[in-house]
């Protein structure tokens, strides 16, 4: 018998899960200090399964909550002799359910079920080539050599009883093992980084034939069950106010929350004149009248454009930006005096409870501000249907709901809009002018159909003068930097090199459309040390 007949014949479970509403059956991973986890956490997902991390002190806890069919040990900087290596609860091993031990995770299984861990000489790092000598388990489907991709010092020297080798290479001669009785598997390798080659083939083999999971976490099921959870929450007269930004997040959760709860969603959409070219009128379509949702446009434009006058600091345009949304949002909310709940588009990454491996304050490099940042003394319950969702989990269902792809497609935009875009102060004519370039910037590319392996392109306004030449007469305008990143998660980032032809007319449409700008250039830093955002 293979472990996926014994886990998916005789686990009850199976058939309470497909009922409505009911907890999807899903992945615990456990954190034990990688900085992999929301990268397992997503090839878990993108085989359509529920999942979710925990750090190891609440792991048991997570289990219990769970509908558990399985367990993820993530890799970590410790050694398992080591003082400070992490404490793992030995009962997840005694749940009943498959584990899947990665590099560290493996090594502290291996050594609690009996096997020994030793310091090699020197650290593997690096792809390397294994051979499978099992094509079952998490290698099913897969037979001779792999490139895999290694990170570690310490390795398994002796395993545990009841384990066998599934591949070995050079260095490593237990590179992935496994227990078939008890469904226990363990790679030294990294399957959840893409430079494994099929890394994703191990995880998916791991949750559909090891854990027995049909991949059943899709959009119309996930839409169902966060519909049902919002309507238990806000009860059947309850009301919402939703800050509604035209992103993807918000605008997925405001469409959510309307389908649960038809009109008692209220809408506030705060136009503070630094959106892009069109976007007040997308949203208006979109979700008023196409929709029919109730959708109050606020035009807070002076307000914003006054409190920024003569201010230059980076980090006091986004205070300010910051405080005048709260203000602006608090005045329209409290409008809907019956209204007593928040809606938010917060996303699984701001939620995940993170496991600090070095410890320390991180440097704030940007105070990030979010429509969804908004006042805790409004004294509102949070409703937050994205919460347990990765962000291309809510494009999919963003396409599942029907809503426009301008919005769903949309790239991100920050908060603080177009004043984080001019360098220095920010007045209504140089968000004018930015924007008009900003609009020939993404209609050219989108054009070209060359956005969509792009993670952001936009036009900066830098205020440095220069002399220019136009008919006969001198200029002397603004600059325009343009800024076209490639990137997976905005945390570090590369600049893309777009086609000359394509620069040109950018370039060109720039100088000869938009009054303000006479010179057009290319930002060619990459995000470390550069940022994307210029501010
Ligand atoms: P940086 O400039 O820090 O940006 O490299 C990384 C990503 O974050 C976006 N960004 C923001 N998003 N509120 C947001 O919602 C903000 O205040 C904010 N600042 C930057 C930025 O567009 C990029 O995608």
């Amino acid at each position: 018998m293979t472990t996926s007949e014994r886990t998916v014949k005789h686990d009850p479970r199976n058939e309470a899960a497909s009922q409505p509403g009911a907890d999807p059956r899903g992945i615990l991973i456990v954190d034990l200090g990688t900085q992999y986890a929301q990268l397992i956490a997503r090839r878990i997902r993108e085989a359509h399964t529920w999942c979710e991390i925990a750090p190891p002190r609440k792991a048991l806890e997570y289990a219990a909550r769970m509908n558990l069919a399985g367990i993820v040990l993530s890799g970590g900087p410790a050694s398992v002799y080591a003082d400070d290596a992490p404490e793992v609860p030995r009962q997840l091993l005694e749940l009943g359910v498959p584990v899947l031990g990665i590099c560290y995770g493996m090594q502290w299984m291996s050594q609690e079920l009996g096997g020994s861990v030793q310091g090699a000489d020197k650290r593997e790092f690096g792809r390397r080539a294994i051979h499978v000598e099992r094509a079952q388990g998490i290698f099913e489907g897969v037979t001779g050599d792999t490139l895999v991709w290694m990170s570690h010092g310490d390795q398994v020297v002796r395993l545990p009883a009841g384990f066998e080798v599934y591949a070995s290479s050079d260095t490593c001669p237990f590179a992935a093992v496994g227990d078939p009785a008890r469904g226990f598997f363990g790679v030294q390798f990294h399957p959840e980084v893409s430079h494994t080659q099929l890394g994703t083939e191990f995880i998916t083999n791991f949750v559909y034939k090891v854990c027995g999971l049909k991949g059943d976490w899709q959009p119309a099921s996930i839409v169902e069950r966060e519909i049902e959870k919002v309507r238990a929450l806000v009860g059947t007269d309850g009301e919402v106010v939703l800050g509604l930004s035209g992103g993807v997040d918000s605008s997925v959760a405001a469409v959510l929350v309307h389908k649960a709860i038809g009109d008692r969603l209220h809408c506030i959409f705060v136009d503070n004149g630094l959106l892009r070219h069109g976007e007040r009128d997308i949203v208006e379509a979109t979700f008023k009248e196409h929709m029919a949702m109730d959708v109050t446009i606020v035009d807070a434009t002076d307000r914003f454009m006054g409190s920024l006058k003569g201010v230059t600091d980076p980090e006091q345009k986004r205070r300010l930006i910051g405080r005048d949304f709260v203000d602006v949002f608090k005045h329209e909310a409290l409008r809907f005096k019956s209204a007593h709940f928040l809606g938010q588009g917060t996303l699984y990454p701001d939620v995940i409870e993170s496991v600090a491996a070095h410890g320390g304050n991180t440097a704030v490099i940007k105070s990030h501000h979010n429509v969804g940042g908004l006042p805790k003394d409004l004294n509102m319950t949070l409703v937050e249907p994205l919460r347990e969702l990765f962000k291309d989990e809510v494009r999919a269902i963003g396409r599942f709901l029907g809503i426009d792809a301008r919005i769903v497609n949309r790239q991100p935009f920050p908060g603080p809009g177009l004043a984080v875009r001019i360098v220095g102060e920010v007045t209504s004519e140089r968000a004018r002018i930015l924007r008009a370039a900003d609009h020939i910037v993404t209609s050219e590319i989108e054009a070209a159909g060359l956005h969509t392996g792009l993670w952001q392109y936009f036009a900066v306004l830098l205020p440095l003068r220069s002399v220019g030449v136009m008919g006969d007469a001198r200029t002397y305008e603004y600059t325009c930097a343009l800024r076209v990143v490639e990137s997976s998660d905005g945390m570090t980032a590369d600049w893309a090199a777009l086609p000359t032809e394509l620069l040109r007319k950018i370039s060109s449409r720039i100088s000869n459309e938009v009054r303000g700008f006479n010179r057009v250039v290319l930002d060619i830093s990459s995000k470390p040390p550069a940022t994307i955002e210029w501010e």
